[in-house]
Order: C-alpha cells, then structure tokens, then sequence
C-alpha cells in the first residue's frame, strides 16, 4: 500500500507500529544472527574488564563525539578528554555540546538501571540534557528536513496531540510482547522516532541514544559502549538516503540491514578495543611494578585508565596522597615514559601516552614500554 508523501507537508499520515511488511526475510535474519553473535561477545568482554568506569569514561565519549558531528557539531579528541572531568566553562561550544550528550547518554543509562523503562520521557530528557534547554515536544510548526541543496525532503507530522499519540506508539511498540527481535526492533524504532521528530531540534542526537539504551533495557548490553554513531558518521549520506525511502517507499528491509551491520561491525570494534585495553592495564601495572617499584599501586594505575588525562588534583581527590606526593609520583611516571605532560591553563594535564593513542586510534596495538635497566 503507497502512502500519499509530500515532502513539503507534515507527514501526519505516518503509520503506526509494527511496519506492515515482512520484517523477517531471510536477509534480515541472516544480519541479525551475525549481529546478535557480536553484540554478544562484546557484552562478554565488557565485564571483565575490572574497572567498568575505564569503559564507561571513554568509549561514550567517542560515541558523542562522531554522533554530535553527524550534526556537524565537531571538536576535537584532546579537547573532550581535556574537558572531560573538568569544569567546562573555558570549553568552546562545540565542546561543551559533545560533553553534553555523553552526559545524557550517562544519566539515561543510571535511569535505567534505577529501574525506569523508556519513555517519551526518558526522549524528553535525554533531549534537554544535550540541548541545555528545557524543551518539550515541539509545540509549532515549521520543523522540516533539507538536503545540502537546501531543499525540503521531509516534513515531520505536526500539532502536539499527534506527536503525543505517535510517541505512545512508539513506546508501545518497543515494549510489545512480539517475538521480533530486538535489534530488528531497534532498528524500526529508531526510524519512528526520528520521522516523528518530537523535537525542533536534538532529535538524531536523542535518537541514537535512545538506541543504546534499547539494547541495555533488553539486556543485550550492560554498558552503554556501543559506538554505533562511527559507521553511521562514516556513512551519512546512505543514513539519510534509507530513512527517506523508508518514507517514501516503504523500503524496511534496507534501513533494517543497514542498522544490522552497524550493530555487527561496531560491537567487533569495540570488543576488539576492549582487548586491547584489558591487555593495556596488565602491561601497565606490570611495567610500573618492576620499574617504579615505591611509586605503584593498583588504584594509581588504574586511575591514569578511568582518566587518561589526569590532573594532580584527581589524584589527591582519590586518596593516593597529597599534592606533593602525587606530584612527584606523576613526574617519576613522565620519566619512565607512561604519561605525557601538557599545560592546562594554570594546571598540567598528565596524559595516559599508550591509553590515549588506543583509544583514538583503529589499531589494536600500542607501543612497548621502555626496557627497565638490571638491578632496578
Ligand atoms: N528523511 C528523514 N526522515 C526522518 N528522519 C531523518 C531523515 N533524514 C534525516 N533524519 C534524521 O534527522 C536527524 C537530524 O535532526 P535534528 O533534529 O537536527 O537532530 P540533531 O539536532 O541531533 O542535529 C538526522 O540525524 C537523522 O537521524
Ligand atoms: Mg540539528
């Protein structure tokens, strides 16, 4: 059945949930195998990594960043770890954006493990917590969607009763009892949502974390570290290509094996990561032990992975002792090539060298460390 589509029109006629086609073609289940298969491995990974705040400081902050430049709201990587347990207010707007949806994607996550299901609240929140302002579902009409020629492709259905009823809906839907699975859900979801559009602005932003909160609400996460939004930033314009078709072909089954394939692809990157971490620390604690033998301590090590940009103040604020001592400990792990020093303002930045580089690199690698002399 065609439904009647003017782009330049809000699209009340937008249906409801579940979509009227075939969600389970042998394609789609093929993907889906796959993609569960990885997702489940790295959920596997995830938890044995001792400190979980290790991943939860750092894989979100790459997820915001690539998501927020599917906005074209870009910063940099030095910046977001610089500002990342910092008092944002010498950030650049950007930035502080950036930093903002990892915070929503955070709180959303603590949400949900305080028990709350998801909810056209939970949207509205995490939408007020990356936009800094205390919006509501859009009210007015004139929100529409442009291509980079500035001609309008799709206009989002309008008048508050109807995005309240569509968004019920879609709630409805992603909690139903069908036997759909969940990443073929997620994948339907995230489409309703953004050609809903609740929102004058955020509503990809709010919708790609909606998505990783879908997969930690059904279990198949616990973390919130899928990086989702790097196959999608890589991949934009077939984004924007298959949500339209969705709408003005019905065209399920491509959006839902594109969503699959990021779901796969990511969750083997990240898991990979993971590895590569895990093998990090134990290097890291190792090196430390043998060559600064007064200096090391497992909460140390570990501190320079929860922040790999670390001031002196954190260390203090940890416990491992005053300015003084954690100073001179910091100095002593310069000298022994774990960590690099930058200014910050009045402050240093000590940076986790091998940490870092992992983390913002696709290789799965680092550098060896320094050879220890005999006798040390
Ligand atoms: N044809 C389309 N139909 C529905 N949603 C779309 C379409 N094209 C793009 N989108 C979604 O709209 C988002 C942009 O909406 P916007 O409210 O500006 O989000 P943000 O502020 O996070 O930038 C895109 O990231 C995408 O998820
Ligand atoms: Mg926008």
């Amino acid at each position: 059945m065609m439904i009647p589509f003017d782009p330049n029109r809000p699209f009340n006629a937008l249906p409801g949930l579940p979509p009227g086609v075939d969600l389970e073609t042998k394609s789609i289940l093929k993907a889906c195998v796959g993609a569960r298969a990885k997702l489940a491995a790295l959920k596997e990974a995830a938890a044995l990594i001792p400190n979980q705040d290790v991943l939860i400081n750092s894989i979100p902050l790459r997820e915001a960043k690539d998501s927020s430049a599917i906005e074209n709201i870009v910063t940099t990587n030095d910046k977001l770890f610089r500002f990342a347990n910092a008092d944002t207010h010498q950030a650049d707007i950007a930035t502080k954006e950036t930093l903002r949806y990892r915070t929503a994607l955070l709180r959303g996550f603590e949400s949900l493990k305080s028990g709350r299901p998801l909810t056209t609240n939970t949207a509205i929140e995490v939408c007020r917590a990356i936009k800094d302002v205390d919006l509501d579902l859009r009210r007015t009409s004139g929100t529409n969607l442009r291509n980079q020629n500035g001609r309008v492709i799709y206009t989002p259905p309008e008048g508050e009763d109807v995005l309240r009823d569509k968004m019920t809906d879609w709630e409805r839907f992603i909690h139903d009892e069908s036997d759909l699975d969940p990443l073929i859900k997620m994948a339907i979801a995230h489409y309703q949502f953004e050609a809903i559009h609740p929102f004058p602005d955020g509503n990809g932003r709010t919708g790609r974390v909606l998505n990783i909160l879908f997969l930690i609400e059904k279990g198949l996460l616990d973390l919130p570290i899928l990086y989702l939004s790097r196959f999608i930033n890589d991949r934009r314009s077939d984004y924007y290509k298959l949500l339209l078709e969705v709408t003005t072909e019905q065209a399920w089954e491509p959006w839902i094996l594109y969503m699959l394939n990021a779901v796969e692809d990511m969750a083997t990157w990240t898991r990979g990561k993971i590895w590569a971490i895990k093998a990090l620390m134990h290097d890291t604690v190792r090196y430390v032990q043998v060559a600064l033998p007064k200096v090391y301590k497992r909460e140390l090590v570990e501190l320079l992975f929860v922040q790999p940009y670390v001031r002196i103040g954190d260390l203090v604020e940890a416990g491992l002792g005053t300015r003084k001592t954690a100073a001179g400990h910091l100095n002593q792990l310069i000298a022994a090539g774990v960590l690099r020093e930058e200014r910050d303002g009045r402050d240093k930045l000590f940076i986790n060298i091998r940490f870092f580089e992992l983390l913002m690199n696709d290789s799965n690698e680092f550098a060896p460390f320094p050879a220890v002399p005999d006798g040390k």
